[in-house]
Parts: C-alpha cells; structure tokens; sequence
C-alpha cells in the first residue's frame, strides 16, 4: 500500500520565489545522494513546500546497519576481494539502510598468544585495531576462498585473533559468500558456518552463494577481479538482502 506523502509548509513573509529556490536546491542535492527521499519543493500562494513520500521516510528511517565485508584472500586481483567490493557498491546504490566496508586482514601478525599483554587482555596495535572493528559493526559479510577444502589461513587467523579474550564475534549475524573450483568454494562456507557455531556468529542460511568461476575464466570476474556478471551481482544483492532482514530481526529494530 502506498502511504501518503508528508507535506512540510514553509510560511514566508517576503517573496517565494526565493526560498522557493533554496527548496528546490535541497531536492536536487538530496535526489542525488544514495539515501534519496524523494522530497519535492513547490509553492502554492505565498507559501512553500517540501514533501517527503511517507514511504520513503519509513524506508530511510531505518537504522544504517554497518557490514565488515571479510575476504579470506589478501592478494591484490582477488575474487573474494572483488565480492566485497560489489556489495559494497551494491549497497550504495540500491539498498538503503546497509553498509559495507571492506575490513582487511592482511597486516595481522600470525597468531601467537606469546604477543598478548596484560593477562591476555592486551594485543598487539593491529590487532586491537581489527577487534576493535569487528567489536564495532552490526554483521559480516565473509568472501571465503577454498583453500584445500577449507577456509584460508589468513581468514583463520582473523577469526582466532577477534576470539582471544572477550570474543568479538559474538551473537552477531553474518553471510557467506564464495567462489571457486567444483564446489564453487562451497566447502568453505561449510567450515567457516562451523567455526561460527564457537564464535556465536549467526549465520544465514539462504541464500547461498557459490560462484562456479574456475572453468569460465573471464565469465565472472575481470582480470583485476572485479564482478562483471549481471545474474551474480542479483545473487549477491539477495544475499546482502537476507543478511538486512536478519540482522533487524536480531536486534528487534523491525
Ligand atoms: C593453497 C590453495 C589451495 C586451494 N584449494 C582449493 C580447493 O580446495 N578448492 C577450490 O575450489 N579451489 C582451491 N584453490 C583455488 C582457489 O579457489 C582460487 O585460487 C581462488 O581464486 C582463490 O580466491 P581469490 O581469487 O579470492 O584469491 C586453492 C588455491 C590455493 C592457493
């Protein structure tokens, strides 16, 4: 059902036609931002107006939830790299209230709990740095290469880093994504759903994606391993999608 707009009246003593102006400046900077309004100025007599669709408030109402995008390859022309980029570019453009930021593991020491501090409280620079940002979104979002029919070293060694001391990860949703050989990267995903259940992540369960990129080279990604293919992108928004739903669901805010 589509709800009714929300007028908001500007009463002027002097001439509309200036403040008339101004409106319409608003309008045209706001229609260009990814959180668009759809607001509308127009004047009637000596009166101006501003109208927000009470649909689009409901829309842009909601909370911006924030998404750390994890790949679990650090090499330059990554795929899984080239996953997060998507969503994240998915998400500006088409679904308001979601964030992607692409959270990088690359830098982290590998794991030695000879570098904790403080009874174990305390971490290297890096390291605080990362917990603090896993500490500090709403939900993940893990591109997660097969490596040896599992998940890589370097995504390993992130999730045990975050888990130390108070764990970061706890009760908070996330996604999976993959691409790859046979299996499109598939058993991965599986593992990494495993290690979740002691991390506490909440994992979504549908929909799943694994891009079959291996035999097709070019079809999926380009050689910077950027997403090029339209049908996959529309997966991946769906993914990004359910991940929303849930993570409302999860903190009660819809
Ligand atoms: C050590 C290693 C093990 C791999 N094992 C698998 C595997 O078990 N299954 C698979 O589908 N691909 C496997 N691959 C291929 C990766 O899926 C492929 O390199 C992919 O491009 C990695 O993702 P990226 O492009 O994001 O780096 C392996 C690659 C490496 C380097």
């Amino acid at each position: 059902m589509e709800l009714p707009t929300i007028w908001i009246r500007f009463i002027v003593t002097g001439g509309v036609t200036g403040i008339l102006g101004d409106l319409q400046k608003l309008e045209a900077s706001i229609q260009t931002s990814p959180q668009f309004l759809g607001l509308q100025a127009t004047s009637f007599g000596r009166c101006a107006y501003l109208s927000v669709p009470r649909s689009q408030m409901s829309a842009a109402a909601k909370p911006v939830l924030r998404v750390a995008g994890i790949s679990g390859s650090i090499r330059e022309a990554s795929w899984h790299r080239g996953l997060i980029r998507a969503a994240a570019e998915i998400c500006e453009d088409s679904i308001p209230g979601l964030r992607v930021d692409d959270l990088d593991i690359a830098d982290l020491p590998m794991l030695n709990t000879d570098l904790e501090t403080d009874g174990g409280r305390g971490f290297p620079p890096t390291v605080e740095a990362f917990r603090a940002k896993v500490r500090d979104v709403d939900c993940f979002l893990f591109a997660s290469p097969e490596y040896n029919y599992s998940i890589t070293s370097p995504l390993k060694n992130a999730l045990d880093w975050a888990s130390r001391g108070v764990n970061c990860w706890a009760d908070k949703p996330g996604a999976i994504v993959c691409a790859g050989a046979n299996f499109g990267g598939g058993r991965s995903s599986y593992h990494l759903r495993q290690v979740g259940v002691l991390l506490d992540i909440h994992f979504i369960n549908k929909p799943e994606l694994f891009v079959f990129s291996f035999y097709e080279p070019g079809k999926f990604f380009d050689g910077d391993g950027n997403l090029i293919d339209a049908e996959t992108r529309e997966r991946l928004k769906k993914v990004l999608l359910s991940l929303q739903a849930f993570t409302l669901r999860l903190q009660k805010k819809d």
